[in-house]
């Protein structure tokens, strides 16, 4: 019997799976007693882990390779997904790039890699797994706190992208009300992974709660906002950043 809580029986996509928030998001989510699939592009063996983490939950998983940047690879790992498990109810769009740089030197080509998986790849996500979400469906997108704080060196088009992510839920909230699906963005702080390992001990002090997150903080907000009881919020940007946008 469906709850206000527990994920049993639903299905789960995390775009972006295999490492870091992402992966903590998927082993959460089948932990709480979801099937899920997962995409990577570069990590096949971090998938795999991941899957393993996700069967150890007594759960089914599926890695699927799948670039971001590509918008028929994503459409073919939501169809895969379909194939795999007969349905989609929760749909989480992590997958993302950092790449920092001076506005006075970031080069065309980083440009658009950034826009075509942090923007782009986010829209066409949102897209296709909407395709097939039904009534109670869950988006969740991964943004970030640099969306709405003030900037610092080298961030202006990641924080460009984490921005247009945010006005993208907003938008895609209100096409999806009238079906039943909920659009959410969180948007964390520092958070202990790989895209952060080279510079976190440098931000650490500009923390107020002098600490960066573990990515099982984030899949905590994921989890609860993939539940029936989160169903009265969407189109919304949850900060999660141990007080940093304050
Ligand atoms: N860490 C932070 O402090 C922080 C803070 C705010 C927001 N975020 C956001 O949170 C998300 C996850 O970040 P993270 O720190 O967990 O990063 P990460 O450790 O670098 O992991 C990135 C994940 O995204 C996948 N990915 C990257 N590019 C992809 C592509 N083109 N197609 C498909 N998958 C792709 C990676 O797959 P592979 O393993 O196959 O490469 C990996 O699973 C990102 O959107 C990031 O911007 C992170």
């Amino acid at each position: 019997m469906e709850t206000q809580t527990s994920l049993v029986g639903k299905t789960a996509l995390v775009f972006g799976g295999s490492r870091g928030i992402g992966a903590a998001a998927a082993r959460r989510l089948a932990r709480e007693g979801a099937d899920v699939a997962l995409t990577y592009v570069s990590a096949p063996q971090r998938a795999a882990e991941t899957v393993v983490a996700i069967e150890a939950s007594g759960r089914a998983g599926l890695a699927i390779q799948a670039d971001s940047a590509d918008p028929a690879a994503i459409k073919a790992a939501v169809a895969k997904t379909m194939e795999r498990f007969g349905k989609l109810d929760i749909a989480v769009v992590n997958a993302g790039i950092l790449m920092l740089g001076d506005i006075a030197t970031v080069s065309v080509e980083d440009l658009d890699r950034m826009l075509d998986i942090n923007v782009r790849g986010v829209f066409l996500s949102i897209q296709a797994a909407a395709s097939r979400l039904g009534e109670g469906g869950r988006i969740i997108t991964i943004g970030s706190n640099t969306a709405v704080r003030s900037g610092h060196p080298g961030s202006s088009v990641y924080a460009m992208t984490k921005a247009a992510v945010a006005v993208m839920v907003k938008g895609a909230a209100v096409d999806l009300a009238s079906r039943g699906i909920t659009v959410n963005n969180i948007q964390p702080g520092p958070t202990i992974t790989d895209m952060t390992a080279d510079h976190i001990e440098a931000i650490k002090p500009l923390i107020p709660l002098k600490r960066a997150a573990d990515p099982d903080e984030i899949a905590g907000l994921v989890a609860w906002l993939s539940r029936k009881e989160a169903g009265y919020m969407t189109g919304s940007s949850l900060t999660m950043d141990g007080g940093m946008a304050l």
